[in-house]
């Protein structure tokens, strides 16, 4: 593959690569809609992602390319960028525009990118773009930011320069990922612990709903609006600073200082999950891969009534894993809308669940979801 990337790279530049780069995509085993609440997620990086090859140019130029897009943009080095239209290289241009607003010495560049993550389908596939862009930035031209700053630096990306509201668990686990573990990690305080993933018989299912997500980015920032006027009413006699900042005990002695019922129904679901996490990690630490997988069917639940991110899609998929003998837990991974849903699988039995989910949902839905078992990967690397 890596050989095929090279010959096109050759082909579309007229010179050689120099450099290749790799980040991942993520999937989140639980702490959904948690991190821009200042509480625990426990992501991990999985084995897809994105490649991008790269040498420099004598023009003064970043060109980029993709082999998954037609899309081509060429723009000189200068002081400033803006996002223009919705096109896939608005990510690394996002990234480009910050390395040159901290004054980087950076150079142009010929850039060709890969991905073999779905697209859009709440794997990370754009967090995945941006860290593998920084981090070519950086090690290319010495830039000198630590892996913390290229998270932070590649968030900003996604809140300023594309314009939505994500909080920093994506660009995370992606940058800091590690093989076979999960990192729980505190989104206040960004400290985390990689934790031992050992799933017994069970593989990772990733089950994409294929569904074309429409209006998720306007629906993300409504709920991340909603989490702040929920914090609000509850500062007025709780002195917190983030929803996290509670436990479902305390939030529901005070849970009536939040008038409107729906706002309310959001912070609960954060709050709750928030304390899922806790729980969730000492299962997995303790090998009680059951009570682990229950609290992945009761996030899903949370999700589904109280927080509506969910769908009929999503919904589907996690109600035949409840029914189906070698699925210990599932739930929707990431923002929800669409997009993917995770299930520890018995692996004896992954053939036969894919084949089954996939008939199930096709009859219910109308189209074919896609069935992938996945390895934990590490973060961002330079391959050699
Ligand atoms: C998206 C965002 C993340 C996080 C999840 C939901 O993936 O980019 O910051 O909020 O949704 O947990």
């Amino acid at each position: 593959m890596l050989n095929n990337l090279k010959r096109t790279f050759s082909e579309l530049f007229g010179q050689e690569s120099q450099r290749t780069f790799f980040a991942p995509g993520r999937v989140n085993l639980i702490g959904e809609h948690i991190d821009y609440n200042g509480g625990l997620v426990m992501p991990c990086a999985v084995t897809y992602g994105t490649y991008l090859l790269t040498a420099p140019n004598k023009d003064g130029v970043f060109r980029f390319s993709s082999v998954n897009f037609e899309e081509t943009y060429e723009t000189p080095l200068q002081k400033a960028y803006s996002k223009t239209g919705k096109e896939w290289f608005n990510y690394p241009l996002g990234v480009i525009h910050n390395f040159v607003s901290d004054q980087k010495d950076i150079q142009g560049l010929d850039l060709l990118f890969y991905g073999d993550l779905p697209i859009g389908a709440g794997l990370s596939s754009s967090a995945s773009v941006e860290v593998v862009m920084a981090y070519a930035l950086n090690t290319i031209f010495n830039a000198g930011y630590t892996k913390l700053d290229l998270v932070k630096l590649t968030k900003r990306v996604e809140n300023e320069f594309i314009g939505v509201n994500s909080g920093i668990m994506d660009q995370f686990a992606v940058t800091f990922g590690e093989k076979n573990k999960a990192l729980k990690l505190d989104c206040e305080s960004l400290e985390y612990q990689a934790v031992e993933c050992d799933l017994a018989d069970n593989l990772l299912a990733i089950i994409n709903t294929n569904k074309p997500r429409k209006l998720a980015e306007s629906k993300y920032n409504e709920r991340v609006s909603e989490c702040a006027e929920a914090l609000e009413a509850l500062q007025t006699e709780l002195d917190i600073e983030n929803l996290c900042d509670i436990d479902g005990d305390t939030f529901q002695k005070h849970k009536q200082l939040i008038k409107n019922p729906t706002v309310q129904n959001r912070a609960q679901h954060v709050i709750e999950e928030n304390d899922r996490v806790q729980l969730a990690a000492a299962a997995l630490a303790a090998h009680r891969l059951s009570e682990f997988g229950q609290l992945m069917f009761a996030s899903h639940q949370s999700l589904q009534s109280l927080y509506e991110v969910s769908g009929i899609e999503l919904d589907t998929i996690v109600s035949f894993c409840k029914t189906y003998s070698g699925v210990t837990g599932a739930r929707m991974t990431g923002a929800g809308f669409g997009g993917c849903a995770i299930a520890l699988v018995n692996k004896d039995k992954f053939e036969h669940f894919s084949k089954s989910i996939s008939e199930y949902y096709t009859e219910k839905i109308g189209y074919a979801p896609s069935v992938y078992s996945s390895e934990i990967g590490t973060g961002v690397v330079e391959l050699t």
